[in-house]
């Protein structure tokens, strides 16, 4: 099989070799994706030695990502410069309690927490690392709001590379920031947003010889790939109504789609699944751009806001994917509100489960979308959730103790809020606290 990068934009369709060093189309300025010239024949094959490779001890079939390495294949030649740290192997996990804050019999989630660096930016990063290996980089960059500088850090100093990471100042939770220092990558704290860090890392990665490693980078949206395919391997290949998710920089969408598109080319399901995309409010551009009837301008929010530091992005690189795939799937974008965050992701707790802000927009956006009457009742829905719940342990925190305010300073209420209780070294009284 051979593959190679194929500008995004219809009018232009420049292809070029994996072997180049490019983020956009050099022609057209167009986003860049992987097209792998599928071997149909050998392809029914797959689903079959995918589920082998479980049984194995090799590390690139533990990997809940390179275990699918014929949709991955990129590189040309064999998966030598792969670092993996078993990334993938994410669960499905039925939350009865979720499904009924919902109003949904049934709702079911990918946890993409349980992954190496706690978030499913392992999925692509072991794909975007490998790739900067068999290209002879030596230094990689990234702008991040946490998750990709945590997941960076750890794949590039794993692969031998030295990882430079820049992050908005005071944006981001210390449960990332601190996985960066310990990983090892260069850290540069930057008084700017995630938009405009990522112009400036651009320049800096051209002028510097420095490899990107931010979604915008094709090969970390092919190892995301993996989620879905993981996803439908799990579920026996039975295709489930929906698929909601968090959007940010919208590289999930992105991959998550064009995983869907290529599993239907391949025979592998029968029918797509609906995509529901689910912004924060105050930084919901991806939302209001699916709602304008002129699609030519994009309205991108000069001054993101939200708690959910992950997914505070207003000008979103992968939009143009993003709205391809949410079209294509017959899908949709929803925004929820900083308390039905807040409200969602105490729910998920509640479940045993647990995760960080960014992830419970999903559940937040189901409960708004049932209640609109978009998804039914009786729908089977998969919720990814994309990061830990130890990320952000200040936001948990203030939240249970009725100390959490949204951007503009206005308390959350914590409607489902659990405070610790202070209590003297004395039996006599925490018997009567607790009740006979
Ligand atoms: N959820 C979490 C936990 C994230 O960290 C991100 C993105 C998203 C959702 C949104 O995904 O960007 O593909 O639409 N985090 C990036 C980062 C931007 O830098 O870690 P997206």
């Amino acid at each position: 099989m051979s593959a190679v990068l194929v500008c995004f934009e219809p009018s232009c369709r420049a292809t070029y070799s994996t072997s180049e060093v490019i983020y956009n189309c050099p022609k057209c300025g167009g986003l860049l994706e992987a097209q792998i010239d599928y071997d149909l024949e050998a392809a029914k094959q797959w689903k079959d030695v995918w589920r082998r490779r479980r049984m194995s001890n090799a590390p690139l079939d533990q990997s809940g990502v390179w275990r699918y390495r014929e949709m991955l294949d990129l590189f040309g030649g064999g998966f030598e410069n792969v670092v993996t740290l078993r990334e993938g192997n994410t669960p499905l996990l039925n939350a009865p309690k979720a499904a009924d804050y919902a109003g949904i019999d049934r709702l079911v989630f990918k946890h993409q927490g349980f992954n190496p660096t706690g978030s499913f930016k392992d999925n692509g990063m072991t794909c975007g690392v490998a790739q900067a290996v068999k290209l002879g980089m030596k230094r990689v960059a990234c702008v991040s709001t946490g998750n990709t500088s945590a997941s960076m850090a750890a794949y590039s100093s794993a692969a031998g590379l030295d990882p430079i990471i820049f992050i908005p100042n005071g944006n981001i939770s210390y449960g990332k920031l601190a996985q960066a220092l310990e990983y090892g990558a260069r850290t540069l704290q930057v008084e700017a947003n995630f938009d405009e860090i990522l112009a400036l890392v651009r320049v800096l990665a051209e002028r510097l010889g420095i490899y990107l490693l931010n979604s915008i980078n094709p090969f970390r949206i092919e190892g995301q790939k993996s989620i879905v395919i993981e996803m439908l391997d799990q579920r026996d290949w039975s295709v489930p109504d929906w698929i909601v998710l968090p959007g940010g920089n919208l590289g999930n969408t992105s991959a998550f789609g064009k995983a869907l598109r290529e599993l239907l080319t391949l025979g592998f399901i029968n029918k797509l699944p609906k995509l529901a995309v689910i912004q924060a409010a105050g930084s919901s551009p991806f939302y209001d751009y699916m709602r304008q009837q002129d699609r030519s301008q994009f309205p991108a929010v000069k001054k993101p806001e939200t708690l959910a530091t992950a997914i505070k992005i207003g000008d979103p690189v992968s939009y143009p994917k993003a709205l391809h795939e949410v079209t294509t799937t017959a899908g949709i974008v929803e925004k929820a509100t900083e308390q039905e965050i807040a409200d969602s992701k105490a729910i998920i707790g509640l479940c045993g489960i647990g995760s960080e802000p960014a992830s419970a927009a999903t559940l937040a956006g189901i409960k708004k979308l049932r209640a609109q009457g978009v998804i039914g009742a009786s729908d089977e829905v998969v919720a990814v959730l994309t990061g830990n719940v130890l990320k952000d342990p200040d936001y948990i925190y203030r939240y249970h103790t009725g100390q959490l305010d949204d951007p503009h300073g206005a308390r959350i209420v914590s409607t489902f809020g659990n405070r610790p209780i202070v209590t003297p070294n004395d039996a006599d009284h925490i018997a009567r606290l607790l009740g006979s």
